[in-house]
């Protein structure tokens, strides 16, 4: 099927895209890889600290992702595809949008309750927050909990990326820049 040039998202929504995806795989491996390092090491520090860092530069994107998600309206709905198809890609976005949203915003608090504060690549930001076990446990909880649900869905959301690239029925283009 040849998907008309209307029905495709904007550059700017495309390349935000597949910007915050790269960033999200990083952060996602880095994370997972850097809670087995052993405590006190320096490796742990490092990663820790390019985590955050990467993480807070995901939020800046995000939030321009989420900003031009508002003004401007995602291309319609294929009418070649199943009802249950659209429902399904609809509630899939609005929980990966969700999870945008909380995964830096429970990183960032959590890691406020600390002694260490926060660091941006390098640079230290105002530190708001007290030593805290209890609101640091709560809130590294909710991040941990938070990234396998986004885990799960990302997981879904490539598999349905990679079937409508497999039927060729121009989803998967929507999303891609377009050749001049
Ligand atoms: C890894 C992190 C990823 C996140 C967080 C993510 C998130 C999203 C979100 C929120 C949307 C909805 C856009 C909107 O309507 O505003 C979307 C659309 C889309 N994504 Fe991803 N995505 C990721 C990775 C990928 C990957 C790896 C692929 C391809 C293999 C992909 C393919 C697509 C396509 C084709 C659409 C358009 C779907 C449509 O037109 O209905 N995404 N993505
Ligand atoms: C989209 C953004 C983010 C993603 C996808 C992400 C993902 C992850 C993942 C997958 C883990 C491993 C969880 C586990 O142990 O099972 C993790 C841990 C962690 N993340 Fe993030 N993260 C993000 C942003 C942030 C930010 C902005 C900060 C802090 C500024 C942060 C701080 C931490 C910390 C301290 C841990 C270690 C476990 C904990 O104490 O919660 N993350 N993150």
């Amino acid at each position: 099927m040849i998907v008309a040039p209307a029905a495709r998202y904007t550059r700017t929504a495309v390349v935000l895209h597949w910007l915050i995806a790269l960033l999200v795989v990083a952060l996602i491996s880095i994370g997972l890889y850097m809670t087995d390092i052993p405590r006190n090491t320096p490796a742990r520090g490092w990663y820790y600290n390019l985590h955050k860092s990467l993480g807070l530069l995901a939020a800046c994107v995000i939030l321009l992702r989420v900003g031009w998600r508002l003004r401007f309206n995602p291309p319609p709905d294929s009418h070649a595809l199943p009802a249950w198809q659209t429902t399904a890609a609809r509630i899939n976005h609005a929980l990966l949008y969700l999870c945008l949203l909380l995964m830096p915003l429970t990183g960032y608090v959590g890691s406020s309750f600390n002694k260490y504060g926060v660091k941006f690549f390098g640079l230290a930001l105002p530190h708001w927050g007290w030593e805290d076990p209890a609101l640091r446990e709560f809130f590294s909880g909710a991040h941990q909990l938070i990234a396998g649900a986004f885990i799960g869905l990302i997981l879904l959301h490539v598999a349905a990326a990679l079937y409508h690239l497999y039927r060729r029925d121009g989803v998967f283009t929507r999303m891609w820049l377009r050749r001049s």
